[in-house]
This record gives C-alpha cells, structure tokens and sequence, in this order.
C-alpha cells in the first residue's frame, strides 16, 4: 500500500525554553526531527511533507529532501495537520503521522506498526505505550473490552486518568481520505484551547470507523522531547544504542558511559575506542585503530590502524599507519599521509604531510605541502602569515629541518635539502643543499666578567 508521511515540526517547544526551533535541537549530533523522517523513508514511505511553523526558515535550511507545509499560527496538532491538507489531496492510501519530537522511534517499530495497521482494516490506529512516568503525555482510554476509546491530554485529564500509564506516542496512521474527512469536525473546547489531532480518533469511531491502537514493546522509543531534561535522556538513550550496534559490528569500546559518538559515525572492525572519547558529525574510521584515551574528532576521515591520543582532529584526513599524540590539533584541510609520525604539542593546519614524515615534537606547520620521508626538528615553526596574508611553505622528499627553525612563508625547500638548527629561513633552499641562517657564534676568551 502507498504510504505517504506527514511529520509534525511546527511548534515553538516553549518547554524548551531556547532561541532555536524544538525540532532542530540535536540529539546524538544531529536535529531530532532528521530521525523522524530518516525512520520514514527507512519504513518505504514515498514522500515527507513536514509542517513547520515556529523558525522555519531556519527549518527549512537545515532539513533537506522533504516537502514543507507552513503553519502560520500554531493552534494545535489537529490544525498543524490540516495546514497539510493541501498536499494530500490526490493522496490515495496511508498517511503516516509523526512528530518531530521524538527521535527514538525506530523503522522497526514503525513497520510493525504501520504492518498492524493494515492487517486489522483500521481507519486509524494510535501507537501507544506504557510510560513509566506517564506525566506530560496524552492518556490512552479504553472501553470495558479494551478496545480504544480516546485520548485525553495530561491538562485536561482527572486525577484518576492521570493514573493511567499508556500513553499516546504521538505516532498514527491513517487512511488519509478518511483522515481529512473527518479533520475539521474536532474542536478546541480543551485546557490549552487547541486542535488536538487525537481528537479526531474518537470522531472516526462515531463515525462507524475502526480505530485501533497498537501498543509498543519498549517505551523508550517513543519518548518524547518536551524539555532539556528528555533532551538528555534522549541523548543517552540514542548513544547507548549507536555504541550497542558499533560493538555487535566488531568495535570495541573500553567504557561507552564515557564515549561519546554520533549516530552517522562509522567505525570499522577491532577498532579499539579508549574513554572520554568524542566522535562526532560526519567522521568514518577504519578498522585496527586505537583511538583515544581524551580524543575529539569532529567530521574526519581516518584510514586503518591509525593511533591517536589526547588530540583533538577537525575536518581533516590521517591515512593508514599514522601516529599521533598526545597534545595535537589537527585543523581543517590537513591531510597527514600514510604512516606518518606526530608527536606532542604539534599542531598541523590547512597542509598536506608526505608519507612517513615525522613531526615528533612542538610544532606549527600551516599553509604547507610536505613532500615524503621529512624530518621537522623539534620547535619548528612555519611563519605563515605576514599580518595581512597566509603563504605557502613546501618542503621536497626527505629534507631534514633542524630544530628551532622559523621557516618564512612563501618559501620552498627542496628535495633532501638540510636545514641547520636555529636557522630563520627566508629564502628557497635548492635541493640537497645544506642551509644555515642563523648569527655565527662567538668565543671570546679574555672578557670582563662582572661577577667577580
Ligand atoms: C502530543 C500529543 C499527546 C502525546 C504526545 C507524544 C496532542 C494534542 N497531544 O503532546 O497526546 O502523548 O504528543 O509525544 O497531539 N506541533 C505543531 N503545531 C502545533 C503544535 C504542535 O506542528 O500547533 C508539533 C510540535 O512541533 C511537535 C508535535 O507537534 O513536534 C507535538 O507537539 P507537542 O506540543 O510536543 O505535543 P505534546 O504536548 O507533547
Ligand atoms: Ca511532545
């Protein structure tokens, strides 16, 4: 059956209490309504309309392969959905609705609830839950025979009913013809003088249509984000089952309480992840590494048996074999070839280091091409900026810079050229040709010392 999906994004979140849209707060690295729709297109849905109201633009710009309907006035889900109608309407089939504030749902879930859907001829079935804290939610009423009966929302709920603890996830599907059918029958006669879509359930029902209501194994998936407090929960919750899935894969993670990864990471086999480990945005590694302890990678590309630790790495790339740690900082652009050597307190930015070079000790190398099998002495600096521009140093296969030299951008030194220690280098230094710029020293024997 065609099923089309309708995703709920239009609220302030005022719970929140935050300048940004509910809907693009991260969890787990990225917008928690990303989640939603990824589980939608995961589950075979055919298209996304997302309403959006409150920071649309901002909306708009982040979340991308999805249609947007606009909710000017946010005056409930029941009005969110109808803002939508327009682009149902040669719709034929399911909708699916979901909102955008609960990133756990997964498609598993969601198939064998769209699967029950379907095999009990429902024109509408609720996904539900038992909460253990059910506070915040809307209640599942039921009839004697237990059959669904409404949803009444916590603000407008009794004392009695606020002990129920099955709740409604916020997830329906629907025969969309029926759905908009019925859709502008509901009121806003409720505590929060809102449309509420769940009150359209009971209208189908009266209606002489089957309602259902499937309840899920596990509550955890459709938990809901309201506050900062969910948001963390969530969080955890969404990074416990990324570390789950990357350790059945064959990675091992010494203490996923103090690991940190996002859900778009890629880690390859017997990959060993050491504690207060952050892996975040858009990173994959490859298999054999040893990363960590105290790593930040944020958006890197990391071959096979790469060792890292204490570091921190941004949108750069380290090719198999490398090296490095403690104390470096990789910047973006870098690219450190395969098998080279990087010691402590080293940062590297915007360059290119050449196979098997070696920088094992307090450096800045910027705006450089490193050609391979360099040695960089110890306390070499790359004087790349002039106060107004960045230059580019490069430096051929297998020179041998001394320690402490400044090397000032533009410059060039050649292939197996040899840079003698504590030398300021302004000029090109030609291939194998030995540099030295620095004051020549001194010895005098008779001289006055003061201290005597
Ligand atoms: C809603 C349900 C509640 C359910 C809970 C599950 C209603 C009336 N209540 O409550 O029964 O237990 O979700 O998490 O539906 N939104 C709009 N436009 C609006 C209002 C909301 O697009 O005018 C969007 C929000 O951005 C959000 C979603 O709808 O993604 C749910 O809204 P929210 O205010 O969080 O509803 P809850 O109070 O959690
Ligand atoms: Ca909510």
């Amino acid at each position: 059956m065609n099923l089309e999906t309708l995703i709920l994004a239009a609220g302030k979140g005022t719970r929140m209490k935050s300048k940004l849209p509910k809907v693009l707060h991260k969890v787990c690295g990225k917008p928690m309504v990303q989640y939603v729709i990824e589980a939608a297109k995961k589950v075979g849905s055919s298209r996304e309309v997302v309403v959006i109201g409150s920071g649309a633009e901002l909306v708009v710009k982040t979340i991308k392969d999805v249609e947007f309907a606009l909710q000017e006035e946010q005056l409930g889900t029941g009005h969110a959905v109808l803002c939508a109608k327009k682009n149902f309407e040669n719709s034929e089939g399911m909708v699916l609705i979901l909102c955008g504030d609960t990133p756990l749902l997964t498609s598993e879930l969601l198939e064998k609830f769209t699967a029950a859907h379907i095999n009990t001829n429902c024109a509408a079935t609720v996904l539900t839950a038992e909460m253990p804290d059910a506070k915040g939610y809307g209640r599942v009423i039921r009839e004697e025979d237990g059959s669904f009966k409404k949803i009444i929302e916590d603000r407008d709920a009794t004392d009695d009913e606020k002990q129920i603890r099955e709740v409604n996830a916020g997830c329906y599907c629907f025969d969309v013809k029926k759905l908009f059918g019925s859709l502008e029958k509901i009121s806003n006669q409720n505590a929060q003088g809102e449309y509420y879509l769940p009150d359209v359930l009971p209208i189908l029902k009266s209606e002489g249509e089957k309602v259902g209501a499937f309840k899920a194994k596990y509550c955890i998936e459709t938990i809901g984000i309201n506050n900062r407090s969910q948001l963390a929960a969530a969080d955890k919750a969404l990074r416990m089952r990324k570390e789950q899935e990357l350790m059945e894969a064959g990675v091992t993670i010494i203490d996923p309480n103090t690991t940190f990864i996002d859900g778009d990471v890629k880690i390859g086999q017997d990959t060993i992840i050491y504690p207060n480990t952050y892996i975040e945005g858009n990173t994959t590694i490859g298999e054999d590494c040893v990363i960590g302890p105290n790593v930040r990678f944020t958006d890197m590309k990391v071959g096979n048996k790469v060792t890292v630790q204490f570091s921190y790495c941004h949108e750069a790339e380290i090719l198999d074999g490398v090296t490095m740690g403690p104390y470096v900082h990789i910047r973006p652009g870098t690219i450190i070839g395969e098998n080279v050597k990087i010691g402590n307190f080293v940062e590297v930015k915007n360059s290119n280091i050449g196979e098997g070079s070696k920088l094992p000790h307090l450096q800045y190398i910027g705006d450089t091409d490193m050609g391979s099998g360099v040695n960089i002495g110890c306390g070499t600096v790359t004087c790349n900026y002039d106060g107004k521009k960045k230059h580019r140093t490069t430096i051929g296969d297998n020179a041998f810079v001394g320690c402490n030299t400044n090397l000032v951008a533009p410059v060039n030194v050649g292939e197996g050229a040899y840079i003698g220690a504590g030398s300021t280098i302004t000029k090109d230094v030609p291939k194998e040709n030995l540099a030295v710029g620095r004051a020549k020293q001194v010895n005098i024997e008779v001289w006055n010392d003061k201290r005597k």
